[in-house]
């Protein structure tokens, strides 16, 4: 019987005028975007930790040291995809992958799809097992004053039987 495990990421850029916002993905337009070494996609990190966390294989961090200049300016979905790599190397499956970015503005929601479909693409799994969630914070902290954007991630993998 194959036996499931959880693994869950959290993420934080800071926000800045003038940078892209990369959100799983995909850019979202606008005046201002993420703080980062690589892209700063913040959900697909999120993502990465997750994955990474479910295999107990340590975190993006170690992986994806932001001192090592091959990873500057680097595609967060090549980074999520590696990581994939290394949790079916342990020989686990994904399962499903739960998701919230928290961000004050702008509105994401048109943008559930596209995200979901770069997600679902990079990870191998069809669209209805990822799934992607938007609050804003309420006005309040450094999110809700629209300083700083977050994003939350949870995976099952199973093992392959
Ligand atoms: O945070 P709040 O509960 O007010 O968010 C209401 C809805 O607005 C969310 O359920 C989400 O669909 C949408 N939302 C969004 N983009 C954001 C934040 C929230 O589309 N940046
Ligand atoms: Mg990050």
């Amino acid at each position: 019987m194959s036996e499931v495990r959880m693994g869950l990421g959290w993420d934080v850029h800071r926000i800045a005028p003038g940078r892209p916002m990369m959100i799983g993905g995909v850019a979202i337009p606008g005046p201002f975007g993420f703080e980062g070494h690589s892209d700063a996609d913040v959900l697909a990190h999120a993502v990465t930790d997750a994955l990474l966390g479910a295999a107990a294989l340590g975190d993006i961090g170690m992986h994806f040291p932001d001192t090592d200049a091959r990873w500057k300016g680097a595609d967060s979905l090549q980074l999520l995809a590696h990581a994939l790599g290394l949790v079916r190397e342990q020989g686990f499956t994904l399962v499903n992958v739960d998701t919230t970015v928290i961000l004050e503005r702008p509105k994401l929601k048109d943008f559930r799809l596209p995200i979901r479909q770069k997600l679902a693409a990079t990870l191998g799994l069809p669209l209805e097992r990822v799934s992607v969630k938007f609050k804003t914070a309420e006005q309040v902290g450094p999110v809700g004053e629209g300083r700083s954007a977050e994003a939350q991630a949870i995976v099952a993998i199973r093992t392959r039987d």
